[in-house]
């Protein structure tokens, strides 16, 4: 596929710089398009390695302008599109829950739209276009907790050396019933329908993939394992919902990247994928594996840092269980996780450990000035 004109949405965030670098670098002749609103949650020092490359160009834009993203699309003859931009985090949909329902159905409404009118203009329509949007295992509600402390894996897990546990029986498949709790899972829901019903309907060639909770560099420390690093090497309390036995099941972002690469290239129209590593963690036994290696690097005695722990109130609506199946993936298309979870939060915590001026911008709201200075915004 030479030559082709891609637009990656929300690539200035976490998740997103890691998949523009990818395509970037390992796609010299395809030009990629990042086109982000640079919210609280974009940030230009996610993707300030590729400044200059000539296959590379940043667009400000919010995917709500309808008029802005039409013409751009035609501008740019953009025939792929890997859709990102989104409103990510749950505690703040429970505050504010207007601006997740405007941004992920109405922008991704509006970028639907728009990618309809230009390529139904053109002679070939749909043939070699793509729609793929990015989506969350949430959608999906929250699995039950029918075996506490945990059974031998069902599958092939990317854990760690010492062996894995699943927390239930069951899991979230592609088939699974759509059921989600929060403001950020309905409004994802929502999207996702949004984006099936242009395959549906008008015939677009769209794929949606449902990942698990991503972890590595580049996070917004509003998200538990960038928060907690940090806190935990500023000595401040590190604020643990309810009783902290919530389970999540945590895929490196590298590998989520690597997915969505394959998958666009190789994935089946109108298909479905769950993408994750099989790899189910209690927030407090996390919690205990990212103070211990924090305290080890920072050269701290073992047990350190375990005072900071602060058990605060629980979230509202708190789901109790995140689990990935994500077998069709590894069959159908050879996917694998590439880590074991503990050579990636090795990588995870050096990696914010290094980058404390990265760290200090953000948490000091100065990487907002950058973009005035670098883009004249
Ligand atoms: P993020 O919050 O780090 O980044 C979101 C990006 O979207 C930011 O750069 C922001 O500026 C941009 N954006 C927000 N509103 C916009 C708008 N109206 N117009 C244009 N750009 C806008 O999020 P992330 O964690 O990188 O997640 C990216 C995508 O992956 C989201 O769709 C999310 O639902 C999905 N996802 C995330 C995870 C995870 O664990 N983080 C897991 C599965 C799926
Ligand atoms: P988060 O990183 O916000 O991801 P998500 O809510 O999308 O799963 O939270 C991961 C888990 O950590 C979740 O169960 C909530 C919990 N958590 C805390 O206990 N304390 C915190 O300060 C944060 C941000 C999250």
């Amino acid at each position: 596929m030479a030559g082709r004109n891609i637009l990656i949405t929300g690539g200035a965030g976490f998740i997103g710089s890691h998949v523009v670098r990818l395509f970037v670098n390992k796609y010299p002749d395809y030009k990629i398009i990042c086109l982000d609103k640079l919210t609280y949650a974009g940030n230009l020092a996610n993707l300030k390695d590729l400044e200059g490359r000539e296959n590379y160009k940043f667009v400000k834009m919010d995917i709500c302008d309808f008029e802005g993203v039409y013409q751009l699309m035609q501008d740019e003859r953009i025939d792929g599109i890997i859709h990102l931009a989104a409103e990510s985090h749950v505690d703040r949909s429970i505050k504010d829950p207007f601006t997740f329902a405007r941004t992920n159905v109405m922008g991704t409404l509006s970028l639907l739209q728009a990618a309809k009118l230009y390529w139904e203009s053109l002679p070939e329509g749909y043939e070699g276009k793509r729609f793929y949007h990015i989506s969350t295992d949430e959608v999906y509600g929250a699995l039950k907790m029918n075996h506490p402390e945990g059974i031998e894996p069902p599958f092939k897990t990317v854990a760690s050396s010492e062996g894995h546990k699943a927390y239930g029986d069951d899991f979230f498949y592609e088939t699974t019933k759509y059921n989600p709790h929060s403001p950020y899972s309905a409004s994802k829901a929502s999207s996702d329908h949004f984006v099936r019903a242009y395959h549906d309907t008008y015939g677009m060639p769209t794929i949606v993939t449902n990942c698990s909770n991503n972890y590595g560099p580049y996070q917004f420390p509003e998200k538990l394992i960038p928060l907690f690093i940090n806190n935990i090497r500023h000595r401040k309390p590190l604020p643990v919902y309810g009783k902290g036995e919530n389970v999540r099941d945590w895929l490196y972002v590298e590998d989520h990247a690597r997915a969505i690469d394959l998958i666009f290239h190789e994935g089946k129209i109108a298909e479905t994928y769950n993408i994750g590593g099989f790899n189910e963690w209690k927030n407090i036994d996390l919690i205990k594996v990212m103070i211990k290696t924090v305290d080890r690097i920072l050269g701290n005695p073992e047990g350190h840092s375990l005072d900071l722990i602060t058990y605060v109130t629980d979230r509202l609506g708190h789901d109790a269980r995140y689990a990935i199946d994500s077998t069709k993936l590894q069959k159908e298309l050879g996917w694998e996780p590439s880590l074991q979870f503990e050579e990636g939060i090795e990588k995870t915590v050096r990696w914010y450990l290094e980058n404390q001026e990265w760290m200090d911008n953000v948490t000091s709201g100065d990487y907002l000035k950058y973009y005035d200075e670098m883009y004249n915004l």
